[in-house]
């Protein structure tokens, strides 16, 4: 995955390009680029590693002009180099490519070309659509996009400059974001809003196999067919600030400070102050759609997939419908039981995690009806399905989930609840307690991030330690194995989250006194059964640290050291015990790495297979 960007204005161009392409560092940062249209000719730069050696290598010198593209990549074909890194040209350098996707015919079209006399300089796939729009150029740079589009298999978001048309900017995608900012005599082309919201709200989101051509002051969108297609204008609501740091030293620290304020907005006009009912017109089912589920699939990955678990133990308990929850990347290879009175829900920060969205069709495919949960409005899980709810969570920059998480705990919890009351599966007194709780938990949230003090010393306690075992039991097994995944991408700790019943089955050979067991002891049906668990494990000279409640004084007796958390029904539990243990996972990392934004290896949104 890549993020990409394009300016034609007023203004210098380099500029706005390294500051877009900042706020897309998170997509990918293993190298960056950028071209300009400089004295009538393209000026490339590019740098292997973090887009920092790019401005380096830029800022001596930079290129002059106020048109050009921008990139920064992780890489899938070819290794991180200054010769794979975009943007990429054609033999002549007159036309000049960047790319998010993978163009999976890149072979086949690589040997065409050269077999015609083209040269490649990159082992990338992206080259080939540089060489191919090479070949369809007669002096109409948006034709000859549309013609390599047709030709071209896989997924892509391109921005295509020519040297022979300075006064366009020509893009295209499929199965790859592409947004178009419209700014005030300037026109902005990038993987995702937040690289120009300092310039405009105002966008254009590009769908599939569209090709859009953009001046300072004009956009064109045409099908593949080169007929032009309308599209209207739309104003974001997140703002310049929601994409800045504010402050904090890591943006996965703002955005968990955030969650207080993003689990209102989440839950902003589907549950009111009133706390009669809870209304969810964006889930687009009516009332006999809802009566008529026989099962639920959920469809998602990573973080996502842990907050479906939490959703599949909130859905059973409230609505009595069998919930399976699938990693999406195995559930198309499995023929799962899916017909039209399955409801899947996908979960999706960004939305555009292509095996979540190969799931989503497959489920749609079987005849399901499908409701996307995501954090971006206009993503493809939002298109492709049948009803959307978004999280208001914000742009979430760093690549571990944080907010994303609990606003996506956050809508499942109101879809349970928002089912269970269409279907009366709960009487009205527990609904309505429920309902109240989930109120009270961004309250709850702040009184967590007020004083984290313990959490801090903790970190600073056990960061060297060899490893990480997360126990719970119940609902919480999401937070066990979100916690666990959190200190595995970004401190780089090996972690392991378990169901705290089957310790006794394996794991409990791994205690010894450099393995640290968090045990989550918040009040639930299985409590003594969790304080049992702790005894096995300090009985092998294990470390336990427990999260647990406020007033729960049992704990002390048995836990190394205690994190609060303020009590809660059990089923909501996830949402605050998560807070602990991003921070908990935040603080050992920044005493071990200095990647905590942008660990190694990763990639915020993955859309590749
Ligand atoms: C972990 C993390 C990933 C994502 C996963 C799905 O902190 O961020 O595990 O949760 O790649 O991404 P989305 O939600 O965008 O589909």
């Amino acid at each position: 995955m890549c993020g990409i960007v394009g300016y034609i204005g007023k203004n210098e161009a380099w500029p706005i390009l390294l500051e877009g392409l900042k706020r897309l560092e998170y997509r990918g940062y293993d190298s960056a680029g950028l071209a300009v249209l400089s004295n009538g000719a393209i000026d490339v730069r590019k740098a292997v590693g973090k887009l920092k050696a790019l401005e380096a290598c830029i800022k001596d010198n930079p290129p002059a002009g106020s048109v050009g593209v921008g990139h920064t990549r992780w890489a899938t074909h070819g290794r991180p180099s200054d010769e794979n890194a975009h943007p990429h040209t054609d033999c002549s350098g007159r036309i000049t490519v960047v790319h998010n996707g993978i163009i999976e015919n890149y072979l086949e079209l690589r040997t065409e070309l050269e077999g015609r006399g083209h040269k490649f300089t990159s082992e990338t796939d992206t080259e080939v659509a540089a060489h191919l729009i090479e070949e369809y150029y007669a002096g109409d740079l948006a034709s000859a996009v549309r013609e390599a589009a047709k030709k071209l298999d896989g997924s892509f978001a391109l921005v295509v400059m020519a040297q022979d048309e300075p006064r366009c900017l020509v893009g295209a995608r499929r199965h790859s974001p592409l947004v178009v900012g419209l700014g005030d005599g300037e026109t902005f082309l990038a993987s995702d809003v937040s690289a120009f919201l300092r310039y405009t709200r105002r966008v254009i989101y590009v769908d599939d196999d569209i090709v859009v051509s953009v001046g300072s002051s004009d956009v064109r969108l045409f099908d593949l067919d080169g007929a032009e297609v309308e599209k209207a204008a739309e104003t974001v609501d997140w703002d310049a600030a929601m994409a800045e740091r504010g402050g904090y030293d890591h943006f996965m620290l703002k955005e968990i400070h955030e969650q207080p304020r993003a689990l209102r907005d989440t839950m902003r006009g589907r549950l009111n102050p009133d706390l009669a009912r809870i209304e969810l017109p964006g889930i687009n089912l009516s009332e006999e759609d809802i009566r008529r589920i026989e099962r639920i699939v959920m469809i998602a990955c990573g973080t996502a997939y842990h907050a479906s678990i939490a959703g599949k133990y909130a859905i059973e308990e409230l609505c009595r419908i069998p919930v399976e929850v699938d990693v999406a990347s195995e559930l198309r290879y499995r023929d799962p039981i899916i017909d039209e009175r399955t409801l899947a829900i996908v979960i999706s920060q960004s939305g555009e995690t292509i095996d979540t969205i190969v799931g989503l069709r497959e489920a749609k495919r079987k005849g399901a009806k499908a409701v996307a949960v995501t954090n971006v409005v206009g993503s493809l899980a939002a298109r492709e399905s049948d009803g959307v709810l978004y999280t208001y969570a914000g742009p979430e920059i760093a690549v571990a989930s944080t907010k994303a998480y609990t606003t996506q705990l956050m809508v499942l919890y109101l879809i349970a609840l928002y089912l269970a009351q269409v279907r009366g599966t709960i009487d009205e007194s527990r609904a309505a307690a429920l309902r109240a709780a989930l109120w009270e938990l961004p309250g709850q949230a702040e009184v967590i991030l007020n004083d984290y003090s313990e959490v801090v010393k903790a970190a600073e306690r056990y960061y060297c330690f060899n490893g990480f075992l997360y126990m719970a039991r119940g609902i919480n097994l999401a937070s066990a194995l979100e916690g666990a995944l959190k200190m595995k991408e970004i401190a780089y700790i090996h972690a392991e989250g378990y169901a705290a019943g089957e310790m006794k089955h394996g794991p409990i050979a791994m205690i010894d006194p450099t393995f640290v067991t968090i045990a989550i002891a918040v009040q639930s049906k299985t409590y003594d059964k969790i304080l049992n668990n702790i005894k096995e494990v300090k009985a092998r000279s294990g470390e336990v640290i427990a999260v647990a409640n406020t007033h729960d004084e049992t704990i002390t007796n048995y836990a190394d050291r205690v994190i609060r958390v303020p009590q809660t029904e059990e089923l909501l539990s996830p949402v605050l015990v998560a807070i602990p243990l991003q921070l908990m996972a935040y603080y050992v990392a920044c005493n071990r790495s200095p990647n905590v934004d942008q660990p190694r290896n990763l990639a915020k949104t993955v859309t590749v297979e």
